[in-house]
Formats: structure tokens, sequence, C-alpha cells
């Protein structure tokens, strides 16, 4: 391309609205506020469905029959054991290790133990699929045992894979009531889209690298604080706010002084985003259980403060940072859990990134010099 051509091409910045692919796993209706996976609207689905027939509908296509989950389930809790070495590995990390950084590592360490992770064959992928779904669920759960002093749970399996996390994680069987709550934050997390984090693990898969290596991608990228990391940020904010009276000049300040609210705002919502309508519920219902109702109360002021003063809603970072904090999770996990439940809609996409593959490889707008002349080393001083 000449110097002339360059200039004449303006670069969408973030990319905001550019359509970058196709993908039938899910749709952001960011003016209607309505979330679609795989044609079925997200409320609906957390309503009437449970988190592990929706990784179903998303990498088969449709929701599964009774015989079809009970086999699938089983399929996924007999994946959920670690390789030893991995488990040594998640020992070996530092105790100050962010956990989103030990779980990429972990991820990655996982492609050297799997005798499949370099058959690309539609067959062995669909096996990877199950697999590294159940061993994203064992690494947090082992990874939060290992580092609390507390001995690794085996999973049951009586259980499926979302109850057998919170069960292998916190050591003891969750009750009806949180295994809604659960399931729900899990199935409300799986996909978006092309958000940053799905949008490189299709990247990394258009290359043809292996599914260990784009999973280990999208991990990386889910971390940032614009992105899943923003639930951690959440508590840390809802920590220095002690009274339900203080949020409004906290919120004030943070605004005064150009600082972001963290848990609000999105790139494609113009409206509430539809799952933090299911979380507020839930952060509401698990608050007032766990004797945190001040908490909820900071958290409701706090998004009718932000509405009115900057027309921005909480997007799904918000209530899930205090639906989590009710159920007994570190805040350096939240974003962990982001992961274990988006990996089902990551999978998803390197499937189909996968089956009607081209490179992904954009343009720049080129804004360095020309005709700048070489001065040897010898003659720069
Ligand atoms: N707090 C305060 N102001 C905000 C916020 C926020 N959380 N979000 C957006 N704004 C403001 C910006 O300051 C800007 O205002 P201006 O036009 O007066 O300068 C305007 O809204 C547009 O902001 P952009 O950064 O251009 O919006 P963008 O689409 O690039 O960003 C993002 C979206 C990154 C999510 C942003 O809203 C944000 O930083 N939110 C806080 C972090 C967060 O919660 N991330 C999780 C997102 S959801 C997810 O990834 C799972």
């Amino acid at each position: 391309m000449s110097q002339n051509d360059q200039e004449g091409k303006a670069p969408v910045r973030g990319l905001q609205d550019v359509v970058a692919g196709e993908t039938r796993v899910s749709y952001v209706d960011g003016v209607n506020g309505m979330l679609i996976y795989n044609g079925y609207d997200v409320r609906e689905l957390a309503e009437h469905t449970t988190f592990d027939e929706v990784v179903y509908l998303s990498w088969y296509g449709q929701l599964p029959t009774r015989s079809e989950l009970a086999s699938f389930r089983a399929r996924l809790v007999s994946e959920m054991r670690l390789p030893s070495q991995v488990i040594s590995m998640i020992r070996l990390a530092p105790a100050g290790a962010h956990p989103m950084d030990v779980l990429r590592t972990a991820v990655s360490a996982l492609s050297m133990f799997d005798p499949e992770s370099g058959d690309m064959s539609p067959a062995a992928n669909e096996r990877k699929l199950v697999r590294l779904l159940a061993q994203v669920m064992t690494i947090i759960a082992d990874m939060h045992r290992v580092r609390s002093n507390e001995s690794v749970v085996s999973p049951d399996p009586g259980l499926d894979i979302g109850d057998n996390f919170l069960y292998m994680f916190r050591g003891r069987q969750p009750d009806e009531e949180e295994k809604k709550a659960f399931d729900q934050l899990l199935l409300l997390h799986l996909d978006h889209g092309f958000n940053a984090s799905t949008f490189a693990a299709r990247v990394t898969a258009s290359t043809l690298a292996d599914m260990h290596a784009a999973l280990a991608t999208a991990i990386g990228t889910l971390k940032g604080s614009l992105h899943g990391g923003a639930n951690e940020r959440v508590m840390e904010m809802l920590d220095e706010i002690d009274h339900v009276d203080m949020v409004d000049s906290y919120i004030q300040g943070m605004l005064d002084n150009g600082k972001r609210i963290m848990g609000f705002g999105h790139r494609v919502y113009r409206v509430e985003d539809p799952r933090a309508r299911v979380l507020r519920h839930w952060s509401e219902r698990l608050c007032h259980r766990a004797a945190m109702a001040d908490l909820y109360a900071i958290s409701h002021r706090i998004e009718q403060v932000v509405l009115a003063q900057k027309g921005i809603y909480p997007n799904v970072d918000f209530y899930s940072a205090t639906v989590q904090h009710a159920l007994g999770i570190p805040r350096q996990y939240f974003t962990t859990l982001f992961a274990a439940s988006r990996t089902a809609g990551w999978l998803a996409h390197v499937m189909e990134q996968y089956a009607d593959n081209r490179l992904i490889r954009p343009t720049s707008k080129y804004i360095g010099g020309w005709n700048r002349k070489v001065v040897p080393i010898a003659e720069r001083g």
C-alpha cells in the first residue's frame, strides 16, 4: 500500500461497531437490553435451564434431551481430574500470585500433559471441549484449597459441574438456593458476542493454534480491569464505603476526579444489561441471607447515583461481586469464576473459527515517518 492509501484510512478506535465475523453462539442487543444464546433469550434460559444445559447448547447448537444431559454431565464430571504435575505447579506458585495468572499458567501447562493437545481432528477437539471446561473448574477449586492449606476435594459424581465446583472450592455441599444462584451466575457469564477475550481467542484459533493456546490467550485478555477484572475492583470500591449515607459523596468524588466506577458502563448496552438485572436479585437475596444487607444497600445506592449522575447502568460485573462475596468466594477468585463460565463460550467460538477459518489479520494506519536515512552506528555518536 502506498503512502497516500495509508493516509486515507481512518482506524476505528477500539474497533467499535466493526463487524469482525459471524457467530451463532450469542448476540448482544444493546438497544433493547437483550442477550441471546443460540436463539434463546438468556433470561428465559436462566429461568428454565441449567449452566450445563446451556454449555451443551453452545457447543452442539441445541438444548439436550434428558438422556443427553445425563451423559453429558457424567462426562464433564469424569474429566474434572488434573494431572498431578499441574497440581504441583499450582502449589509452586508464589502465595501472592494472582489466581488469574495461576489459572492462565495452569491451562498452558495442561497442554503439555494432554496427549491430544496437538490433535486438531474434530473428534479430539470435541473431547478437549469437555476436558478443558472440567479441568478449568478443578484448577480454580484446587488452587483455592492448596492456598488455604486445605486438602483438595474430589468431585462428587452425583453433582453437576457447577454444584461440584462450589463443593470442591468450599469443601461443603451447597444448599438449594446457593446452587440456583451460582448456576445462574455461571449461565449468565457464558458468552457475550465478540467481547475482547472471545475475539482474542478467535484470533489465536485463526492461526490454527490449538485449543489450549486459544484458552490461555482468552484468560490473559479477560484479566484486565476494563473487562473481567472489574468484578474484583467492585469489591474494593465497596470496602471503601462504610455506610449507605457515604455513597453519594464517594461517587461524586470519583466522578469529579475523572475516575471510572467499576462495574458500570458497556461498549454495546445502551440500556440495562439483562445479566445485571438477574444478578441484582441474587445479590439482594444472598446478602440478606448472609447478614450482609448493608452491602446490598450500598450497591443499590451506587447504582442509583451513577445512573443519575452519568446515565450509565451496571454491567455483569457489578452485582456478580456481591453475589460471589455472599457465597463465600474470596474476591481474588471472582475473575477466575468469570473465566470458568466463559471457557464454555470461548471454546464454542474456537470451534466455530476452526470450522470456517480464515486467518484474522487486520491492517493498521501507519503513523511513523517516511524516507528517513539510516546513519550507521559508528556515526551516531
Ligand atoms: N465510570 C465513569 N464513566 C464511565 C464509565 C464508568 N464505569 N464507563 C464509561 N464512562 C464514560 C467515559 O468516561 C466516557 O465519558 P466521556 O464521553 O464524558 O469522556 C463515556 O462514558 C464513554 O466511555 P468509553 O470509555 O468511550 O466507553 P467504552 O465503550 O470504550 O468502554 C467500558 C466500555 C470499558 C466497559 C467502560 O464502560 C468502563 O471502563 N467501565 C468500567 C470497567 C468495567 O466495569 N468493565 C467491565 C465491562 S463488562 C465486561 O467486560 C464483562
